[in-house]
């Protein structure tokens, strides 16, 4: 059975969509995850699920004491899902080619620091680009720079706002994170 560590900032819907796909699929669970803010979605996602969190400082991320207590998971993949800090290179170097990230635009394009979410969306609209789209990447020592897994696209529709782009976005998220997770581990 892989174990799986998921890091998340957020609402946790891409968590969410990753253990429910493993609850019928594929031969891994998620074994812990990892938030920066104790009252994320996420959290409550995690309690519900009788996940074991842990929430971090940004001291604490990149110490031994982390990286220790990841071992214990003997974690196959970590998996960033709206996580906004940028991953230590301890960590990095410790799991090379383990560690994945989601990111809501098609990179190159919108990525580095602050851009996530609604910053993302509202870049996409303002650019007046007639697609956008989801990328999958292995991550490395540069914001939004590792190797690309994967990447899904679609439309920008006139009238569309950061909201409703953020929605068509977190469909394709859901539907291929899971997936592409489950692809990896069978590798
Ligand atoms: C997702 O859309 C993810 O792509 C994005 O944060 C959202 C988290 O949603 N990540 C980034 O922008 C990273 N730069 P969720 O909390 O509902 O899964």
């Amino acid at each position: 059975m892989h174990s799986i560590v998921i890091f998340a900032s957020g609402r946790g819907s891409n968590a969410r969509a990753i253990i429910d796909h493993f609850k019928t699929n594929g031969n891994a669970r998620v074994a812990l995850i990892v938030s920066n803010k104790a009252d994320a979605g996420v959290i409550a996602v995690a309690e519900e699920e009788r996940i074991p969190f842990l929430v971090i400082g940004k001291k604490t991320f990149g110490e031994t004491l982390l990286v220790e207590q990841l071992m214990e998971y003997k974690p196959s993949l970590l998996v960033l899902a709206g996580f906004l800090w940028k991953v230590p290179d301890s960590l990095i170097k410790t799991f090379p080619e383990k560690i994945i990230n989601i990111h809501p635009a098609l990179l190159p394009l919108y990525g580095g620091k602050g851009m996530y979410g609604h910053h993302v969306h509202n870049a996409v609209l303002n650019a007046r680009d007639a697609e956008s789209g989801i990328t999958i990447h292995y991550v490395n020592e540069v914001y939004d720079s590792g190797n690309i897994i994967l990447q899904a696209r679609c439309p920008v529709n006139s009238g569309d706002t950061a909201d409703s782009l953020a929605e068509r976005i977190h469909k394709l998220e859901h539907f291929y994170y899971p997936r592409v997770i489950e692809y990896l581990l069978g590798q």
